[in-house]
């Protein structure tokens, strides 16, 4: 009997039950019982297991996972390399705090970091457990550092869900709604969302107004450049839609950074751990950070942040700053194993693989009526889907009903922004796996719009 290309194909989904099938839909019940109802899923996928960029459920069937269990899972699921450094690691030793005692392990990382970050000067690394920790320990530091309060973050920014650095996120309401009072000192100005320009401008002959607003404006009214400690920026923004500025952006945001004094902080926590192509969104643009906050890919699924500044920026004294599980040894080995692996050829198939998709994303405005643009740097990938691409209308409806459908069809898309889908594989994702699932959802595309 002729077998067919799922059958065959353990690189590409199988559905052998429509999810979520009878085990799945035990699981979602219990959770909706127990589990804190604040968090968003987007559709009933119950995971099981994974290896490389494939995710089975607990019914069996197989999926295709593009989000990469939201931008986590760099190496992929389970990488034989990590789940060895991670097996031995936990033989060996699973935790002594950091913040009291030595262990080898945590220096090495916070080495191969140090050398691997941005620019050439002496940094040195602290650790946590999560991106909104490094983000935190970025804010702490820039106040500690320069004696100042104030911030300056970007609207669409998304920099996690702890008080400080849920002050600096502005991407959804819901996420600050009945939350406050947050952090004060912090001031949200747009960001360069060239398709979607606050001032009206298109980036061939804007002036760079998004940045040109702090010197401008703000530092004369109400955000005194003696009170200014940092602007917070993701390189290529996130949960905002994963927009790409363009590279005048950086140069106008370091002249006017390098002008007030202010440091730059970006949050490579989505964009960082080679998934644009490079080890840092920064370096296509030629952006050195003087802080850095890293987490997400940095240990392939083990929880760990790290914030990487220039040594002298951290001077902060014994006690100032710690926590218990920060760089526990065996995330740390994760880690260790996954720059490995980035730096043997991830980082290299994220831009050959994001090129070859970007080669026939690019075709989808002009195909279809209803993507108004796609953006993107490597295996970090936007789709913004619109009601009509005159008036750039978003569609939301579109984007959900596409992601809806692509999740039936066994390929795992998350929705950032509005109305945008985002692509962001693991970087272990093949050419034939790229490709398949560029079939599935322009399939699905044309379904949700017949
Ligand atoms: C750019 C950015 N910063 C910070 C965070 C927060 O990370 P975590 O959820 O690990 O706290 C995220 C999470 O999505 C992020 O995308």
């Amino acid at each position: 009997m002729m077998r067919t290309v799922d059958e065959m194909r353990t690189d590409f989904p199988r559905i052998v039950t429509a999810p979520p099938g009878p085990k799945a839909a035990a699981v979602i019940a219990r959770d909706k019982a127990v589990v804190s109802p604040s968090y968003t899923r987007p559709y009933p996928l119950v995971a099981e297991r994974g290896e490389g960029a494939i995710v089975h459920d607990v019914d069996g069937n197989r999926f295709l996972d593009m989000s990469a269990g939201i931008a986590v899972v760099a190496s992929g699921h389970c990488h034989p390399r990590v789940v060895k450094a991670i097996r031995q690691q936990a033989s060996r030793l699973i935790h002594m705090s950091g913040t009291d005692y030595y262990y080898e392990n945590m220096v090495a990382l916070a080495e191969k970091l140090a050398r691997v970050a941005p620019g050439n000067a002496p940094r040195r690394v602290y650790f946590g457990n999560s991106g909104t920790e490094a983000v935190e320990a970025a804010l702490k530091m820039a106040r500690y550092h320069t004696g100042r309060d104030k911030f300056i973050a970007f609207l669409g920014g998304f920099h996690g869900r702890t008080m400080g650095s849920l002050s600096l996120t502005a991407s959804k309401s819901v996420q600050r709604k009945g939350f406050g009072p947050l952090v004060p000192g912090v001031t949200h100005i747009p960001y360069a969302y060239c398709y979607r320009c606050a001032y009206g401008k298109s980036p061939d002959t804007c002036a760079v107004e998004c940045v040109k607003v702090i010197e401008e404006q703000l530092v004369k009214t109400i955000l005194p450049a003696e009170e200014l400690a940092a602007i917070v920026l993701e390189p290529v923004q996130g949960e905002g839609g994963y927009i790409v500025p363009p590279q005048k952006f950086f140069d106008e945001l370091r002249r006017v950074a390098e002008k007030l004094g202010v440091l730059i902080i970006a949050d490579e926590v989505q964009s960082g751990m080679g998934r644009t192509g490079r080890m840092w969104a920064s370096e296509h643009f030629g952006l050195t950070p003087d802080i850095m906050a890293v987490a997400k890919g940095i240990a392939s699924g083990l929880p760990l942040g790290a914030t990487i500044a220039r040594a002298e920026l951290m001077q902060w004294k014994p006690g100032a700053h710690a926590s218990t599980f920060g760089g526990n040894p065996v995330a740390v080995e994760a880690s260790l194993a996954t720059l490995e692996l980035l730096e043997g050829g991830l980082v290299e198939n994220a831009a050959s693989v994001g090129a070859h998709m970007m080669n026939r994303l690019r075709e989808w405005p002009a195909r279809y009526a209803r993507v108004g643009e796609v953006r993107g740097l490597g295996l970090m990938i936007g789709i913004e889907f619109v009601k009509d691409q005159a008036t750039r209308e978003r569609d939301a409806a579109l984007r959900d009903r596409v992601s809806q459908l692509a999740f039936e069809r066994g390929v795992l898309v998350l929705g950032a922004g509005q109305n945008s889908i985002r692509l962001s594989p693991p970087l272990v994702v093949t050419r034939d796996q790229a490709d398949y699932a560029l079939d599935v959802l322009e399939e699905c595309l044309r379904q949700a719009v017949a």
